[in-house]
């Protein structure tokens, strides 16, 4: 990577200017914001100069004689107040382009500390609808596992399905009572949630209802043959039918030990808790409190009393009085698990923002039992119907994946089906399926997970725009190049000469895909990726535009046809790490 080489020649360069870097300092290499001038900066000499007290430019001038340059920049500069500009050779570059239409990974450096580390995504709930927080943790827990597997760390992936909990009552009574059982063969997942929602909303009014539920719940967690049998059936066709769901997605899991896995480790867990003191019984609950060692107002369990605005204590509580065990046992027992069984170094949860509260406390109860292991919340907001209001399907009701994907297929479809290319309808049902899917999670993933995005259907499946088709357009266009050539002379030679502006300019934004790919771990931001790609298809067509490729010839012909192949690498590639597929035509 070309900004990691340029900062250890900087960090040298330092060095051998016989300047001592204060602890910490940080000597970072950016993208330029202005290429006329360079295509990476520094302002390490600015922030040095400022923390030193000395002329930025007289030490900016400093380390650029310092700086050694020879191969990898072709010109180094100062900018401004003390900028210092990289201009990379066009040998390097060439270089670059060359490995990466030689390797198999695009040039993308390995990372130097491989960790285990576990994503928790996904992991709807049994028999309850699921929701666009499901869609968009399916989405972004996928891409952060790929990429991470990409550039080296060990993943395990693991479905933590909530296939446990108060639902049961309902579901129980609802297949006593209630349910469809033909439908259910169809289309268990759709019929379980009906049959919840239908209990449910009786429940809500009629006490007796509500009794029989619970009684059936008891009766579940106290081992009854008959209600054991019941919910393992739906959990098992749940299963089968998410695994479909997940197929289409191309989207696979390690491990699907759901909530109930743990029901065995809970009571150890709080009595184990207890006798270290970690948890106390508060009104017959057993609860961790707050060990006041904390700042206030960072303690997850400490909150403001709404009224008396008296900070009061804000427990996680890991068993009620009654006996049952909530949510939180559950993730501290997985959190012992995840790093016996598997020697986790980091644990991700994908799961939206406002289960915030929970994570912080859980982490916090799991550095008191003793994890070191890291621990973070990947968060991310909503997603908002083109009204600006909660985003609803078709059907005005349920928002889940399952809805979602296939209407997106259908209507990927529906396009193959108006341009007819002269595919088979089997060719079809393939793009339409790689073009539907892919515009869903495309849509996602160019997005800051934070912020809440609206669901267009008409802007997703655009061909133009920065949309999932546009940018497996351009990667057929790459391809549709080497198409013409079959049967002619195509091997690419390592003789390459970039020369027109249109050239460097692409072979500069191929280069920079490691780095696109490696600051997709740094914040956990799958859209950094996303825009990158839609940068360089935007730059490849500008080439395209400028640059003849067929009809040149001898080194130029093959500078250009190298920097379609390389284009088509890092697409398919790319799209790939956001478990988004290609086709060759569409
Ligand atoms: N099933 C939960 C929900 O739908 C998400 C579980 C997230 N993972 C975890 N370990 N708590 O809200």
């Amino acid at each position: 990577m070309f900004r990691a080489a340029l900062t250890d020649r900087l960090q040298a360069a330092f060095t051998t200017a016989g300047i001592v870097l204060p602890e910490g300092f940080p000597v970072s290499v950016e993208l330029a914001s202005d290429t006329r001038f360079g295509d990476y900066q520094s302002n390490a000499a600015m922030t040095l100069a400022k923390q030193l007290k000395t002329n930025p430019r007289a030490l900016a001038e400093q380390i650029k004689a310092s700086f050694s340059a020879d191969e990898l920049c072709s010109e180094v500069s100062i900018a401004g107040p003390g900028f210092l500009n990289f201009r990379i050779s066009p040998a390097a570059l060439s270089a670059k382009v060359q490995a990466i239409t030689t390797g198999t990974s695009c040039d993308v450096v390995q990372v130097a500390q491989p960790k285990t580390i576990v994503i928790d995504f996904s992991a709807p709930n049994i028999a309850k609808p699921m929701h666009v927080g499901h869609i968009r943790s399916t989405f972004i827990g996928d891409c952060l596992a790929r990429v991470s597997r990409f550039v080296g760390h060990k993943v395990i992936t693991d479905n933590h399905v909530g296939d446990w909990g108060t639902q049961f009552g309902m579901i129980i009574h609802g297949w006593k009572t209630q349910l469809d059982h033909e439908a259910l063969k169809k289309h268990p997942i759709q019929e379980l949630v009906r049959t919840y929602k239908l209990i449910n909303a009786e429940a809500k009014a009629d006490e007796t209802v509500l009794t029989l539920c619970k009684t059936e719940l008891v009766k579940l967690q106290q081992g009854d043959e008959e209600n054991l049998a019941i919910w393992k059936e739906c959990v098992r066709l749940t299963l089968v039918q998410l695994e479909e769901v997940y197929g289409t997605l191309d989207i696979e899991f390690d491990h699907y030990l759901g909530e109930s896995f743990y029901n065995e480790a809970l009571g150890p867990l709080v009595t184990d808790l207890l006798s270290r003191g970690i948890a106390v019984l508060s009104e017959g609950a057993a609860v961790i409190f707050s060990e006041g060692t904390a700042a206030v107002e960072d303690d997850p369990f400490m909150t403001r009393d709404r009224e008396t605005k008296e900070w009061v204590q804000l427990p996680l509580i890991i068993q009620k009085s009654d006996g049952g065990f909530l949510y939180g046992t559950t993730d501290l027992a997985t959190i012992n698990y995840r790093v016996q069984e598997w020697q986790a170094d980091e644990i991700w949860y994908v799961v939206g923002a406002p289960q915030q509260l929970h994570f912080r406390q859980v982490f916090a109860a799991a550095k008191r039992m003793g994890h070191s292991t890291g621990m973070m919340h990947i968060a991310f907001g909503s997603i908002l119907g083109p009204d600006g209001k909660m985003f609803k399907t078709r059907s005005g009701e349920t928002v889940g994946l399952l809805e979602v994907i296939e209407e997106a297929i259908e209507r990927a479809r529906a396009a193959a089906e108006e341009k007819d290319q002269g595919l088979s309808d089997a060719e079809k049902d393939e793009i339409a399926r790689i073009i539907g899917s892919g515009s869903v999670k495309y849509a996602e993933l160019s997005q800051n997970r934070l912020t809440d995005y609206k669901f267009s259907w008409d802007k997703m499946l655009s061909l133009q725009g920065n949309t999932a088709p546009y940018l497996i357009n351009a990667y057929v266009r790459t391809r549709a190049i080497f198409r013409k050539l079959e049967g002619s002379e195509v091997t690419l030679t390592p003789e390459i000469a970039l020369t027109e502006p249109a050239e460097i300019a692409l072979a500069m934004k191929l280069a920079q895909f490691a780095e696109a790919t490696h600051d997709v771990l740094v914040d956990h931001r799958p859209n950094t990726l996303a825009n990158y790609l839609y940068e360089l298809a935007n730059t490849y067509h500008s080439f395209y535009e400028a640059c003849h490729v067929l009809n040149s010839a001898g080194v130029v012909r093959n500078t250009r046809l190298t920097l379609c192949e390389a284009t088509s690498r890092v697409l398919k590639t790319g799209l790939g790490l956001l478990g988004i597929q290609t086709t060759e035509r569409m």
